[in-house]
């Protein structure tokens, strides 16, 4: 089996990739830098003829936050995928969506992820999709962006059910590796938090000793839109990704520089 991981250079796109080579599967990285095996543009419908070629499983991990770019990258690999299809080699495009994103439709980016999952269904080829809920790196990225000095802004409001991508990982290898299933169940973490109980968990990690919680008023994300109403539920919980993972720069804030934090 010869296996191709798009974003390698991403938060999950790595975890996957380290999981197969940790299984000893033969697997390569696809992605824009020198970092990835294999260089190319999902943008770039024309260029990626000669690079995807020969690959039974593809998991899908690119991503853009542009939602149109996003779409245009699914929209590609897809293309690209069908002469695999034709030539009988390909057996799985294994594609991560996100809890709720057909709750969500107010959110560009969400709408965005839905609208590739119907792609990757309509399109013939056979495929798995799996939900996760929100990486911690991810709500940490966000805690990060909410705090000015000794003053930490947090919202009850915002819940989720966070997840180490690590575990996310571990679980599109074991997709890469099963027939094609479509929709599966969704992964999530152990705990159901909102931003706020982040907020006091990671400060308590750090000893700071400063939280005000404002309740955000954030509609779409009411009633828990975020929290899938089944799932499995895996990995470790917030305080130990936090014990284990320090509190440095995360990926989000080196990729996405709103406040230099
Ligand atoms: N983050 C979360 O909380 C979360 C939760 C649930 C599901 N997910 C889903 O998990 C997937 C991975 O998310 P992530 O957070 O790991 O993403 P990420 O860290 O932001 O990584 C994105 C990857 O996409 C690649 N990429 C971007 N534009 C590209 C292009 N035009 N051509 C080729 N590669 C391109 C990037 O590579 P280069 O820039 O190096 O080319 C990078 O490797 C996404 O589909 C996301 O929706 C994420």
């Amino acid at each position: 089996m010869n296996i191709l991981v798009t974003g390698a250079t991403g938060v999950l796109g790595r975890s996957v990739l380290n999981e197969l080579r940790s299984r000893d599967i033969q697997a390569q990285g696809f992605g824009r830098s020198d970092q990835a095996d294999l260089q190319g543009d999902l943008l770039n419908r024309d260029s990626l003829g000669g690079t995807i070629q020969g690959f039974n499983v593809v998991v899908h991990c690119a991503t853009a936050l542009a939602a149109h770019e996003d779409k245009q990258m699914t929209a590609n690999l897809i293309h690209a995928l069908q002469a695999e299809q034709d030539a009988g080699r390909l057996q799985n495009l294994v594609y991560v969506s996100i809890s709720g994103v057909d709750q969500v439709t107010a959110f560009p980016y969400y709408s965005a992820k839905l609208h590739s999952e119907r792609l990757i269904e309509g399109s013939g080829l056979p495929h798995t999709i799996l939900r996760a809920t929100q990486f911690f790196d991810l709500a940490d990225y966000l805690l990060k962006q909410l705090r000015f000095g000794s003053l930490q802004l947090a919202s009850p409001h915002l819940r989720m059910q966070p997840v180490a991508p690590q575990a996310v990982g571990v679980r599109l290898a074991d997709l890469a590796l099963l027939p094609a299933a479509g929709r599966v169940l969704d992964i999530a973490g152990p705990e159901r938090l909102s931003l706020s109980d982040m907020a006091r968990i990671a400060a308590r990690s750090s000893r700071r000793r400063y939280l005000l919680h404002l309740p955000l008023p954030i509609p779409a994300l009411r009633k828990g839109r975020l929290i899938p109403a089944r799932c499995e539920s895996v990995g470790c919980t917030y305080r130990e990704w936090l014990a284990a993972h320090g509190t440095g720069p995360s990926h989000y804030s080196r990729k996405y520089p709103l406040r230099r934090v």
